[in-house]
């Protein structure tokens, strides 16, 4: 299969292009900065932010393959910090990578995909994109866009043979927390005494958290399926009773145990 994947200089991205790639499928990723190359990936220079160069990623592939079996939407990074003191440039921001980068790049797979009569498309939404986690929540508004873009394309394109999936990844140990702007100075810990606390319990969970090979195993065993499910949540245990708890209890029960959970 012919596979774009965006953003596969580090964690998920990498893992995926990886296990693709020894797999036999012919594997195209996306990358800014330099890193250290897989042998048999074919590494595209692209800013997700940025149409042109959206366009033009899309194109190399088309060039050299003629289609696009599989794109896989990963890139993506957090912006934390209590709303109130997250910029309208940072959620602004946040928006533009995750959510525009991804429509971006839907834009330009989609017609193709149309045309050769299917694909799958498989987007990376986050836990963080089921529920409004306290403190990311520009980056939760991120993914909970892309789960409702991806329910409406999904209904859409049906009938081309398109399959639209959703990945809800848990805490998992990748670039991320290190890649995330937090806002941080002392007059908003001044007014949120318990912002600090939080994310650090957060970055806690990432750094300690599951391996990106582990999720691209599951990715691996997902696009070989002629009928993939809509979702995908992979996570510790824990991650996936909470995911049912929000289904299961009423709002303000949920609420409670985020609360506690993530000591707010
Ligand atoms: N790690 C977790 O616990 C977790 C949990 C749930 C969901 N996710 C989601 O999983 C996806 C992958 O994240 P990760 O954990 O693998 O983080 P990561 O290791 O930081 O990788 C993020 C990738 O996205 C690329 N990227 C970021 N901003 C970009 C931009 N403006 N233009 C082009 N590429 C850009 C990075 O490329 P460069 O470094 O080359 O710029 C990098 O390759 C993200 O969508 C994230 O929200 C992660």
């Amino acid at each position: 299969m012919v596979i774009l994947i965006t953003g596969i200089s580090s964690g998920f991205g990498k893992a995926m292009a990886e296990r693709l790639s020894s797999e036999g499928h012919r594997v195209y990723g996306t990358h800014r900065k330099d890193c250290e190359r897989i042998a048999g990936v074919h590494y595209i220079k692209a800013e997700v932010t940025d149409e042109a160069s959206v366009q033009a990623a899309v194109q190399e592939v088309l060039d050299a393959e003629g289609r696009i079996d599989v794109f896989i939407n990963n890139a993506g990074m957090g912006i934390g910090g209590p709303l109130e003191f997250c910029s309208l440039e940072d959620a602004s921001r946040q928006m533009d990578v995750n959510w525009m980068g991804m429509v971006r790049f839907l834009h330009q797979v989609l017609p193709v995909m149309r045309k050769q009569g299917g694909g799958k498309i498989i987007c990376f939404s986050s836990i963080g994109g089921l529920m409004g986690l306290p403190f990311q929540g520009l980056y939760s508004a991120s993914k909970f866009a892309i789960e409702g873009y991806c329910e409406a394309l999904r209904l859409e394109t049906k009938d081309f043979g398109i399959k639209v999936v959703v990945i809800e990844p848990g805490d998992f140990a990748t670039g991320f927390t290190a890649m995330r702007k937090s806002v941080d100075d002392a007059a908003v810990h001044a007014a949120y005494p318990k912002y600090a606390g939080s994310l650090a319990s957060i970055e806690k969970d990432e750094t300690t958290g599951l391996k990106p090979a582990y999720l691209a195993g599951k990715i691996s065993k997902i696009i070989k399926k002629k009928n993939p499910a809509h979702h995908y949540v992979i996570a510790s245990p824990l991650q996936k009773l909470a995911v049912f708890a929000k289904w299961l209890l009423p709002g303000k029960c949920f609420a409670a145990i985020l609360s506690l959970y993530y000591k707010v």
